[in-house]
């Protein structure tokens, strides 16, 4: 099977180019942003105050640890249906709204909830590893922050998608995700959070920096093509 796994920072494309890529090559997809999304808004409905001057780091483990390796989460791996199921109810749109993207990193920063996560994603992996099957292809695209440099470090393929901020500020902007009467997200606050425990600004030894502040989306794609071709 081939694990093609890409990392970037906010509004560089990851999603959209990651999804494309799976469709293409008729791969599973999976996006771990939208985990660590659905564990923001888990907390946040659920009494949490994610603006706390402290958080309760072990009670918010606890609750992600129940929600993640218990049947209450589920995500399907079908990049035309990358549904983000609770309890059987779909939050897919809810979590890209302003305020999940805003308080996610205070989850995604909680080291203990990484390992849960990071546990669930490589499930995740293995699950499409064993099935291996002719109707999904042979192989998954995975998307992230670490996924090139810890959930899945031995990948067939790793890439690093990169772009200038103001480009990825000025992509973000031009997306109907924000809440009515909310601006923008400021992408380069989201990456200095995300920082702190992820690494995705320079590329980890051998992994393939792409670049695409001039590419438009189907140039991204095309490079991605490229890559996943040289590997299989
Ligand atoms: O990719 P996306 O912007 O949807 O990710 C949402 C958030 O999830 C990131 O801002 C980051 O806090 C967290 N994340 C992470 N590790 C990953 C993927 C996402 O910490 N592998």
């Amino acid at each position: 099977m081939i694990r093609v796994a890409i990392d970037g920072p906010a509004g560089v494309g990851k999603s959209s180019t990651s999804k494309a890529l799976a469709k293409y090559f008729g791969y599973a997809y999976l996006d771990t942003g939208a985990m660590y999304r659905a564990a923001a808004w888990m907390c946040m409905h659920n009494g949490v105050n994610l603006d706390a001057e402290s958080l309760d780091e072990q009670e918010i483990t606890e609750m992600v640890g129940e929600w993640f390796t218990g049947d209450h989460f589920d995500m399907g791996v079908d990049p035309e249906h990358p549904e983000v199921l609770v309890d059987g109810e779909d939050i897919s749109s809810l979590i890209r709204d302003t305020s999940v993207s805003s308080h996610v990193s205070k989850v995604s920063n909680i080291l203990p909830v990484r390992h849960v996560m990071i546990a669930a994603q490589r499930a995740y992996i293995n699950r499409e590893a064993a099935q291996d099957s002719f109707s999904k292809g042979a192989g998954i695209v995975v998307e992230g922050r670490d996924i090139t440099t810890v959930v899945a470090p031995d990948a067939e393929v790793r890439v690093l998608l990169t772009a200038r901020p103001e480009v990825r500020q000025a992509r973000r902007s031009g997306q109907a995700t924000q809440t009515a009467g909310m601006g923008p997200e400021n992408v380069v606050a989201r990456d200095k959070a995300d920082s702190k425990a992820t690494s995705f600004v320079e590329a980890a030894p051998g992994v393939t920096a792409v670049d695409n502040s001039d590419l438009n989306f189907e140039q991204t794609l095309d490079k991605l093509i490229e890559l996943v071709d040289m590997a299989v």
